[in-house]
C-alpha cells in the first residue's frame, strides 16, 4: 500500500515549486533506495483477501460468543467449587451446592460440545487462517521496513497542502457542508445493513413460526447482556411467557437462564401477547394485547400490566396485518419498535385508509400516547417495519431469499421516500419480526423459527 504514495510524493515536490511561478517545472527524482516490492505486496493482498474469503463472520461472531461464554462461565465454577469445599464437613457435600455445581458443569460441557461440533472443517478452517495470518504479519513487518521514506505521512501533507491551494485560488476558505442536526442520532444516518451477522436456531428449532427475540433497548442496571425470546406457543398467535438468557452465548446454547417469566398462568387469558411484534425496554414487555386495540406493557419485576387504547377505528384482531402478495401474516395489526428515543407503536386505522400510522408511546408511570404522524403507505402492501432515528422503515417482500427496506418516514421533517432501496439476505422466507436495537445497533429478525441479526452500518 505504501507504495502508491511514492507517486504523489513526486506531486508534492511539483506542487510546492509550482505555486509562485505556474510555469512548468520538471522534478528529478533521485532514489537511492533498493526498489520497492511491488509484486510481493501484491501478493500479500491477494493472500489477505483469500484468507477474509475463509473467515466469515458468522463463523467468527459465533466462535467468539461461544467462547464469552465460557469465559463467563468458568470463573463462576470456581467460586462455587470453594464455596463447596468450605460447607464440606468432612464427610457429606451440601446436597444443593452439589446440584448447582452439576448444571453449571452441564451447561459448560454443552458449551465444549457446541465449540467442538463447529465441525472439524471449522477448525481445520481456523488453524489454517492463523497461519496465514502470521505469515501475512510477517511479510507486512517486512515491507514496513520500506517505509523509509515516511511517506505516508508525506502523503498526507500533500493533501492539506492541496487543500490549501483550492482554498487560496478560491480567495476564500471553503466551508463544510452544513450537516442536518443529529439530535438523539450519534451515529449518523442509516445506510444500509451487512449480511447476517448471527443465525440461531434456539431450543425449538422449527417450532414455532410466529415470534420475536432481541435485547432490550434500554436494560437495567446488571442485565446489559440479558437476551430475550417471545413465541406465539399457541395457534400462532398467543403467548404467556417472554423467554430470557442471559448472554447471547446463553441463548446460542438454548440455557434459558432466569427461564421463563409468566404474565398469566393460562393462555389466552386477559393481558396474553397477541402477534408477534413484540419489543423489551427498560425491563418492560410491550405488545398487543389480546383481543384488544390496545398496547400492553408487562412489567418483568413488578409482574404488573399497564395498557393504552389506541384511537377509534384502529385496526385489530388481524383485520389491520402486514402482507405480501401470497399471504398476510396474522395478528401483525401493532407493530412495537424501539430506538434511541423509546418505544413506538405502528398500526392502522379505518380513517387512514389502512395506511400506516406511527405514535410515539411516552414511558411514563402511565402509559400514555404522545406524538402522532399518518402516512402514505399502505400497510398490506410492507412485511414488516422498524424504527432507527426517529425514521420508521419499512419491508416488503421480493423473493424467498430478499427482502427490501423500501420506504421511510422521517418523523422531524416529514419527508417520506419509497425507494430506499436496502436489500436484507434472508437465511429463511419470512421475516415474522424485526426490531432495530440501539444498544448493538442490530436489526434482530425472527424468520419462521429461526432467529437472525443483520449489523446496521451508518453514514
Ligand atoms: C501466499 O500464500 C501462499 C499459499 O499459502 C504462500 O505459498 C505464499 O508464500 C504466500 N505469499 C505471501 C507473500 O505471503
Ligand atoms: C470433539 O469431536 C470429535 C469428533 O466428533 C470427538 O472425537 C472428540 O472426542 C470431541 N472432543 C471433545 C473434547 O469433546
Ligand atoms: C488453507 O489455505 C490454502 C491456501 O491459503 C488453501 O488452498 C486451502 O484450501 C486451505 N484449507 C482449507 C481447509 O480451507
Ligand atoms: C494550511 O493552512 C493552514 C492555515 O490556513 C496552516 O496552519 C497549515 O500549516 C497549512 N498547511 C500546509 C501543509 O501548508
Ligand atoms: C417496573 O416495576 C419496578 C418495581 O415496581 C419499577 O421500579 C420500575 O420503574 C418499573 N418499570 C417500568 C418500565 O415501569
Ligand atoms: C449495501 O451493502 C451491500 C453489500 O453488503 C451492497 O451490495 C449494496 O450495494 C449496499 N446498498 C446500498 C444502498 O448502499
Amino acid at each position: 500500500m505504501k507504495l502508491y504514495v511514492i507517486v504523489p510524493l513526486c506531486a508534492l515536490i511539483t506542487l510546492t515549486q509550482q505555486a509562485p511561478s505556474r510555469d512548468k517545472c520538471v522534478c528529478d527524482f533521485t532514489n537511492s533506495e533498493k526498489a520497492f516490492p511491488h509484486d510481493k505486496l501484491s501478493a500479500v493482498e491477494d493472500n489477505a483477501s483469500r484468507c477474509n474469503t475463509y473467515i466469515t463472520p458468522q463463523k467468527t461472531l459465533e466462535l467468539e460468543s461461544l467462547l464469552l461464554g465460557l469465559e463467563r462461565r468458568l470463573p463462576r465454577l470456581a467460586e462455587d467449587v470453594s464455596t463447596l469445599e468450605r460447607e464440606d464437613d468432612g464427610e457429606l457435600y451440601g446436597v444443593i451446592s452439589l446440584q448447582v455445581i452439576e448444571n453449571e458443569l452441564m451447561e459448560i460441557m454443552q458449551l465444549i460440545d457446541r465449540l467442538n461440533s463447529t465441525t472439524l472443517e471449522d477448525q481445520h478452517l481456523t488453524t489454517n487462517a492463523t497461519k496465514q495470518l502470521e505469515d501475512l504479519k510477517a511479510e507486512m513487518e517486512e515491507l514496513e521496513t520500506y517505509d523509509i521514506m515516511q511517506v505516508v505521512k508525506r502523503q498526507r501533507e500533500n493533501q492539506l497542502l492541496k487543500s490549501n491551494l483550492t482554498k487560496c485560488k478560491n480567495g476564500r476558505p471553503t466551508t463544510q457542508p452544513t450537516e442536518p442536526p443529529r439530535g438523539k442520532c450519534p451515529r449518523g444516518q442509516f445506510r444500509n445493513i451487512t449480511g447476517p451477522r448471527m443465525y440461531i436456531e434456539g431450543e425449538y428449532p422449527g417450532s414455532y413460526r410466529y415470534g420475536a427475540w432481541g435485547r432490550d433497548s434500554k436494560p437495567e442496571a446488571g442485565k446489559e447482556s440479558w437476551h430475550w425470546l417471545v413465541m406465539m406457543t399457541s395457534s400462532d398467535r398467543y403467548s404467556n411467557y417472554v423467554r430470557l438468557y442471559s448472554s447471547l452465548s446463553a441463548l446460542i446454547v438454548g440455557q434459558s437462564t432466569p427461564g421463563n417469566v409468566q404474565i398469566h398462568s393460562s393462555n389466552p387469558a386477559t393481558n396474553t401477547i397477541q402477534g408477534p411484534n413484540v419489543v423489551m425496554y427498560r425491563g418492560a414487555l410491550y405488545y398487543n394485547c389480546y383481543n384488544q386495540d390496545e398496547v400492553c406493557r408487562f412489567n418483568l419485576t413488578s409482574k404488573t400490566v399497564t395498557n393504552i387504547k389506541l384511537p377509534k377505528g384502529t385496526r385489530y384482531n388481524s383485520k389491520g396485518n402486514f402482507c405480501h402478495l401470497d399471504e398476510c401474516y396474522p395478528f401483525t395489526d401493532l407493530d412495537l419498535a424501539t430506538d434511541e428515543s423509546g418505544v413506538w407503536v405502528i398500526y392502522t386505522t379505518n380513517q387512514d385508509f389502512g395506511n400506516l400510522v406511527l405514535a410515539k408511546l411516552e414511558d411514563d408511570e402511565q402509559l400514555r400516547l404522545g406524538q402522532t404522524w399518518h402516512t402514505s403507505a399502505y400497510k398490506q402492501g410492507i412485511t414488516n417495519t422498524f424504527m432507527v432515528c426517529g425514521v420508521l422503515y419499512a419491508t416488503r417482500y421480493v423473493d424467498k431469499e430478499t427482502e427490501e427496506i423500501f420506504y421511510s418516514f422521517d418523523t422531524t421533517t416529514g419527508v417520506e421516500r419509497f425507494n430506499l432501496g436496502i436489500f436484507i439476505k434472508k437465511m429463511y422466507p419470512n421475516i415474522l419480526s424485526l426490531n432495530y436495537s440501539p444498544v448493538d445497533q442490530m436489526l434482530h429478525a425472527y424468520c419462521d423459527s429461526y432467529m437472525v441479526s443483520y449489523k446496521v452500518l451508518f453514514s
